[in-house]
């Protein structure tokens, strides 16, 4: 009703404007004011707002589930990668698993070659020092008695071929010694006393001239169970090598420990020579490998391997060229089979 007063009072105001204008404005009025009093509008309204209401609940509850789905792709997503490097990792260990049982294999392939290769050799050595050695033995006598009557020249001749047939001889000898050792003759062993023999022996070779020696050994070393025979022969090859790489003004020192917390001794030989190339430091121990050309045998070091394992021990060297080489020589204190005699099989 208040809008309808409302409406008759704006045709009043109207009335000077032409008739067919007011007629249409208040014909407007009317209508809106219809629409907003009518009961259907506000109806519509409520219903507009009330759908309103559940849509922003439904949109709500929408993104909510849209957020979870998202965040359950994310944790799927993170437990994927986890799992994918879980499996990477896996792969990795995998490869190198298999890289180092592959460097095995190589390792014990090139090791049973070694053995094969020493087997087929102390075959050939066996039957070569047999063939070699009687004959010389009668040469070498025969060379000894002509010597007596020489002079001269035909003197140093003679000389000369009694020196050449001492060095096959010697090595015939080496041969056997390694193809053939003889059972470990064991008893108590004092090192320090062993070192002090050798290098008493060797300092005044003329080999050793020039060349400065130091017995580094402490004397309060234990006594090991070993061939003293073949310790000997250990040192005297060690030291011969290293004399032979040491020129005059340089020194070799022999030092010797107990390893902390094992029953072994450590002796090393120590020397400021020449040292040996890379190359060859790998072959230095095989039979017959020399440098010496005309003056080595190349068995010094294969012997003194051989010695040494047969005693349970190790020998390896480090050298370093142009400065010079110290090898390492590990001896067990005590022998396994203490005292008790040793098969004599071809290779140990
Ligand atoms: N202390 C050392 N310094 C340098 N080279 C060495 C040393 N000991 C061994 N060698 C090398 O190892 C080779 C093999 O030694 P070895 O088996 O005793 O045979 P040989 O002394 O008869 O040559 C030698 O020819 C030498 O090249
Ligand atoms: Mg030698």
């Amino acid at each position: 009703m208040v809008l309808f007063s409302l409406a008759s009072g704006w045709a009043e105001a109207l009335a000077p404007l032409p008739l067919l204008a007011t007629a249409h404005a208040v014909r407007e009025f009317a209508i809106a004011s219809a629409i907003f009093t009518s009961t259907d509008f506000w109806a519509g309204m409520a219903a507009g707002l009330v759908a309103a209401f559940v849509a922003s609940v439904v949109a709500r509850k929408r993104i909510r589930a849209a957020r979870h789905e998202a965040d359950d792709a994310r944790a799927a997503a993170r437990q994927l990668d986890y799992e994918r490097d879980l499996a990477q990792q896996a792969l990795v260990q995998k490869l190198e698993q298999e890289r180092e049982l592959s460097k095995e294999k190589m390792q014990f392939e090139s090791q049973l070659t070694e053995f094969e290769k020493y087997a087929s050799f102390t075959q050939l050595a066996l039957g070569a020092a047999h063939e070699v050695n009687n004959p010389l033995l009668g040469i070498l006598s025969h060379l000894e008695l002509e010597m007596r009557s020489a002079s001269g020249d035909h003197r140093t001749e003679v000389e000369q071929c009694i020196e050449g047939a001492r060095r096959i001889s010697s090595a015939v000898h080496g041969l056997l010694d390694y193809a053939r050792p003889g059972p470990l003759a064991l008893s108590q062993v004092s090192l320090p006393q062993l070192v002090t023999d050798a290098l008493r022996f060797v300092e005044h070779q003329p080999l050793f001239r020039g060349i400065q020696l130091q017995n580094c050994v402490p004397l309060d070393l234990p006594e090991i169970t070993a061939d003293a025979n073949q310790l000997s022969q250990i040192l005297m090859n060690l030291l011969l090598n290293a004399a032979q790489a040491t020129p005059s003004g340089g020194s070799i020192t022999v030092l010797a420990e107990k390893m902390r917390f094992e029953n072994v001794i450590e002796l090393r030989i120590r020397d400021t020579g020449t040292g040996i190339p890379e190359d060859i430091q790998t072959h230095v121990f095989e039979p017959f490998f020399t440098t010496k050309r005309g003056r080595g045998t190349g068995l010094g070091l294969s012997i003194t391997r051989n010695y040494v394992r047969r005693h349970g021990g190790e020998i390896h060297l480090n050298s370093f060229p142009g400065h010079g080489t110290t090898v390492c020589v590990s001896l067990p204190i005590y022998q396994a089979h203490q005292l008790e005699p040793v098969s004599t099989e071809v290779i140990a």
